[in-house]
């Protein structure tokens, strides 16, 4: 049986992406016509019996999220999509904003219509100019078609949407960071309570979803919540778009049914095909430079939000980066900790400083200066940056160095003696003494 199921891309590459004929064509906007026929609370009931969970990161359940916004008696409520997709290894909005804006569009109006929300927005990020620019005109034809704008399809639905640029910050990922950047201020993250459902952008109750959470509500109105769920695992229903990148013979976006294994991701013919070269597999990063890195004995773990968080692993964003024995662990964590010194908003000292130490030490390693004492040093910064950093991103910016020193702890023993297994540290030392 096939591995891969395109059930969200379903449309993608094959329908022309802006055009509102082609998408109809394709079953689009039946799950529109079918919301307005249904009181809010049963599409939120559909979203929950889904057990869609939320695609951008922290895999919160959607239909909660719904649920809790709905009782929010305030208004104006607001529509907020997140297409910030800044996470390293991650380009599977990518995909939809290219291929089917319309599916993310018919998600955004259907939320609209659940919470009597006039205006959405989609942040996308500034290096996706181009899709902005796609985007837009996804959007315009939605209005000349009537399944956007004022009074779609006759109803007394009206509603709207605007298209909003990032300038390339990641922080601006995090939600309440990017309602910041939405309402023209620096993009930082916003103190929390109170949750962005009560006071979001411009202070009104706000619903933020990821693209591919979007993309997925059409689809769960269109064939049910209970044969959507039945397609995924108990607990996580429907498919991810897995993101491939590294040293994999074929890497990509594929959209798997939940339950397939990281194994199948990696090395099914019809996913990744096993490594690029002759080299052996020898760690994966998932969800993105905040996520976790597996290792060789995780390989049969389901990929589902229950079964890799037992194993120590998370979906996150859908990234599988995958890497041969020719990286080298303290090399790579290197990278991965200049990425969150880099994108740090400095707002608070633990991360802002944190991270800086955390490479200091990671680089005597690499030098074959570190001692036992600087390992100490390691697990003491990065358990405090995951309690006491003020957002996401300073919380998780040691969970890749975690799960390493934890699975690949002779690594960096044998830096201790001077000895890297890839030979990538202590070349510049071999030619000098050479020399
Ligand atoms: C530093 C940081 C960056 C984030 N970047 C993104 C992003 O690019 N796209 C995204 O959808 N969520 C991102 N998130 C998660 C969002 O804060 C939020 O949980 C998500 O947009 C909610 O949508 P969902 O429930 O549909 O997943 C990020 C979180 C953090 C802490
Ligand atoms: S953890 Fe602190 S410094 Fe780091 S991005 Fe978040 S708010 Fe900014």
């Amino acid at each position: 049986m096939s591995k891969v199921m395109p059930l969200i891309s379903k449309n993608c590459g094959q329908i022309r992406p802006t055009s509102v004929e082609d998408y109809v064509k394709a079953g689009g906007y039946a799950a529109l016509k079918k919301a307005l026929g249904m009181k809010p609370l049963e599409i939120i009931e559909e979203i929950k019996k889904a057990r869609l969970m939320g695609r951008g990161g922290a895999g919160y359940p959607a239909g909660a999220k719904w649920q809790q916004m709905y009782e929010i008696e305030h208004t104006p409520k607001y529509i907020v999509c997140n297409a910030d997709e800044g996470e390293p290894g991650t380009f599977k909005d990518k995909l939809l904003l290219e291929q089917d804006p319309l599916k993310v569009i018919e998600g955004m109006t259907i939320a609209g219509y659940v919470f009597n929300s006039h205006d959405g927005y989609i942040y996308i990020r500034g290096e996706y100019a181009a899709i902005q620019k796609l985007f837009q005109e996804a959007i315009d034809n939605a209005v000349q078609a009537g399944y956007l704008g004022d009074n779609i399809l006759g109803s007394k639905y009206s509603f709207h949407l605007h298209v909003m640029t990032g300038a390339g910050a990641y922080v601006c990922g995090e939600n309440s960071a990017m309602l910041n950047s939405i309402e023209g201020k620096a993009g930082r993250p916003r103190v929390k309570p109170p949750h962005l459902a009560e006071v979001g952008l411009f202070q009104k109750p706000t619903l933020v979803n990821n693209v591919e959470s979007f993309a997925n509500v059409p689809v769960i109105l269109d064939i049910g919540a209970e044969k959507y769920l039945s397609i995924g695992t108990a607990e996580s229903g429907g498919t991810k778009l897995v993101c491939l990148s590294g040293h994999v013979a074929k890497p990509g976006v594929y959209e798997v049914p939940f339950g397939v294994t990281l194994r199948d991701i990696i090395f099914d013919e019809e996913i990744g095909g096993g490594m690029s070269g002759h080299r052996k597999l020898k760690f994966y990063h998932l969800g993105g430079q905040s996520g976790p890195c597996g290792f060789l004995p995780q390989l049969d773990t389901e990929y589902c939000y229950k079964a890799l968080r037992a194993n120590g692993l998370s979906v996150g964003s859908g990234a599988v980066v995958v890497l041969d024995e020719s990286v080298c662990v303290i090399d790579y964590l290197k990278c991965v900790t200049e990425f969150f010194i880099h994108e740090s908003c400095g707002k608070c000292t633990p991360c802002r400083e944190g991270n800086k130490q955390l490479y200091l030490i990671l680089d005597k390693f690499s030098q074959g200066t570190a001692t036992q004492d600087d390992y100490r040093q390691l697990e003491r910064l990065s358990n405090l940056l995951a309690k006491v950093s003020f957002c996401g991103l300073g919380q998780a910016a040691a969970t890749a160095l975690n799960t390493c020193l934890k699975n690949l702890r002779a690594e960096f023993d044998a830096h201790l003696s001077g000895q890297c297994p890839a030979g990538v540290c202590f070349t510049n030392q071999e030619t000098e003494s050479g020399e």
